[in-house]
C-alpha cells in the first residue's frame, strides 16, 4: 500500500462543508427517473491521475508520487492499489485505463501480456472491495516509439500484427473485468506527410483491423460496446478518425455502422471546430453515441490541454443532448483531465474530481429541468410543425418526384413567408436554467 490518500476521508454530499465535500453530487438524488450516480456514470481516468508526472513540453516531471517512475512490477502494484484508495476517497463509480498506463512493458508481447493479467488480478480483487467498475480498457498503440509511424495504418505490417497482439490482450482484460466498453483512440493513425503516406491503403487497414477487433469480441463474448474516439489532429498533423461525421463515413465505408459507437471528447470536438453539443447531437442522430470523454481546453493556447471541466452552461448543453436521446446506456462520463503542473498535492487530484462531479451535477440538473419543463422542446417542435401536413410528409416519402412537387408548388403559387429563429430568446430561456 502507498498510504498516499491516507489522510483524506471518503467524500459525501454537504453543500455547506468547508472542505473536500461534493456539493451538487448527491449520488442517490433522482434526476429524470435515475439515481444521478447512473446517470453520470463518472469515471476517472488512470492515466492522467496515475501516470502523467506533470511534464510539459518545455519541461519534466513536477509531480513526486511514491509509485514512480512505476518501471517495476513492484511500483506498478503500489500505483494499482493507490489508484482504488483514491476511488475509494471519490466513492468513483468507474475507472478506465490503457495496458501502458498500468504495466511495465515487458520483454516480450508475451511478457508484457503477463504482466497486465497480474494487474488484472489486483484489479478485480480492489474492483470487488471498492464497488468501483470498469467503464472501459484500452490499448496505448501511439506512446512507444515503435508506434511513431501509425499503428494499424503502419506501413509495416509486423506493427499491424504487433498491434493486433496488443488490443487482444487488452480486450481479454476488459473483459474479464467486466468492462462496460472497449475504446479505439487512433493517436497515430494518419500522417504527419502525404508525401510518404498512402492514404487510401492505410484507411484500409484501419477498417480491417476494426472488422479483426469486431470479430473476437463476438467470438469472446463481450457485450460492451466497442468506442472510436476522433480526434482531428495531434499528435499528427491529420488523423483519420477526424470528428463523428468522418467516423461514420468510415464505419459505413467498412460495413461497421452498427457494431461501433464513439466515445466523444469535449476537448477533440473543439480541436476540430465544432462545439461539443454539436459532435453529441450528430452521433445521436446518427445513432452511433456511446460515452463522453469529459474536459475543457483553455481558449487561448488553442491545443489539447485536458483541464478539467468547470463551465456549468458548457456541460450543461452537452448533458441535455445526451438526456434527449436517452441517456447513457453502456457509456459514461470519463474524466479524461489532468491536473495543472503546479497542483502538486493528493488534495489537489481529489479537489479536481469533487469540483468535476460538481459541474457535471449542475449541468446535468440544469439540462433535466429544461427537458422535463420542455420550452426548448416545444419551440424547436413549433418550428418544424409544419412537416406534420400529409402533403409535407408526402415530399419525403417514396414515388414523390421533383417535377411532381414542382408542378404542385407552381400550382399552388407558393410563396413562402420568413418566420423569426428566436435565437436571442432561446438562449434567454436556457440562460434561466444555467
Ligand atoms: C489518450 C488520449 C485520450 C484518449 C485516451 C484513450 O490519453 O489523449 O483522449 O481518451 O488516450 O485512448
Ligand atoms: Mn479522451
Amino acid at each position: 500500500m502507498s498510504g498516499y490518500f491516507d489522510a483524506i476521508a471518503p467524500l459525501s454530499y454537504d453543500p455547506d462543508a468547508d472542505g473536500l465535500a461534493f456539493r451538487a453530487y448527491d449520488p442517490d438524488e433522482m434526476v429524470m427517473g435515475k439515481r444521478m450516480a447512473d446517470q453520470l456514470r463518472f469515471a476517472v481516468a488512470f492515466w492522467h491521475s496515475f501516470g502523467w508526472e506533470g511534464g510539459d513540453p518545455f519541461g519534466g516531471q513536477t509531480f513526486e508520487r511514491p509509485w514512480f517512475p512505476a518501471n517495476t512490477m513492484e511500483l506498478a502494484e503500489m500505483r494499482a492499489n493507490a489508484a482504488f484508495d483514491f476511488f475509494k476517497v471519490l466513492r468513483a463509480p468507474f475507472f478506465c485505463f490503457h495496458d501502458h498506463d498500468v504495466r511495465p512493458e515487458g520483454a516480450s508481447l508475451g511478457e508484457s501480456r503477463d504482466r497486465l493479467e497480474r494487474i488484472a488480478d489486483i484489479f478485480e480483487t480492489r474492483m470487488a472491495e471498492t464497488g468501483t467498475g470498469l467503464l472501459w480498457g484500452t490499448a496505448n498503440l501511439f506512446t512507444n516509439r515503435r508506434f511513431m509511424a501509425g499503428a494499424a495504418t503502419n506501413p509495416d505490417p509486423e506493427v499491424f500484427a504487433y498491434c493486433a497482439a496488443t488490443v487482444k490482450a487488452c480486450l481479454d482484460v476488459t473483459h474479464r473485468l467486466n468492462g462496460e466498453n472497449y475504446v479505439l483512440w487512433g493517436g497515430r493513425e494518419g500522417y504527419e506527410t502525404l508525401l510518404n503516406t498512402d492514404l487510401g491503403a492505410e484507411l484500409d487497414h484501419m477498417g480491417r483491423f476494426l472488422s479483426l477487433v469486431v470479430e473476437y469480441k463476438h467470438k469472446i463474448g463481450f457485450k460492451g460496446a466497442i468506442l472510436i474516439e476522433p480526434k482531428p489532429q495531434e499528435p499528427t498533423k491529420h488523423q483519420y478518425d477526424y470528428d463523428v461525421a468522418t467516423v461514420f463515413g468510415f464505419l459505413q465505408r467498412y460495413g461497421l455502422e452498427n457494431e461501433v459507437k464513439l466515445n466523444i471528447e469535449q476537448g477533440h470536438a473543439i480541436l476540430a471546430g465544432h462545439s461539443f453539443e454539436h459532435e453529441l447531437a450528430l452521433a445521436n442522430a446518427l445513432g452511433v453515441f456511446g460515452s463522453i470523454d469529459m474536459n475543457r481546453n483553455d481558449y487561448q493556447s488553442g491545443w489539447d490541454t485536458d483541464q478539467f471541466p468547470n463551465n456549468v452552461p458548457e456541460v450543461a448543453l452537452a448533458y441535455y443532448e445526451i438526456l434527449k436521446g436517452g441517456g447513457f446506456t453502456t457509456g459514461g462520463t470519463n474524466f479524461d483531465s489532468k491536473l495543472r503542473r503546479q497542483s502538486l498535492d493528493a488534495e489537489d487530484l481529489v479537489a479536481a474530481h469533487a469540483g468535476a462531479f460538481d459541474v457535471c451535477a449542475r449541468g446535468l440538473k440544469a439540462a433535466a429541468k429544461m427537458l422535463e419543463d420542455d420550452r426548448l422542446e416545444a419551440a424547436r417542435r413549433a418550428r418544424y410543425a409544419g412537416w406534420n401536413e400529409p402533403w409535407a410528409k408526402a415530399m419525403l416519402e417514396k414515388g414523390a418526384t421533383l417535377e411532381g412537387i414542382a408542378a404542385e408548388a407552381e400550382a399552388k403559387g407558393l410563396d413562402p413567408q420568413p418566420v423569426s429563429g428566436r435565437q436571442e430568446r432561446l438562449e434567454n430561456l436556457v440562460n434561466r436554467y444555467v
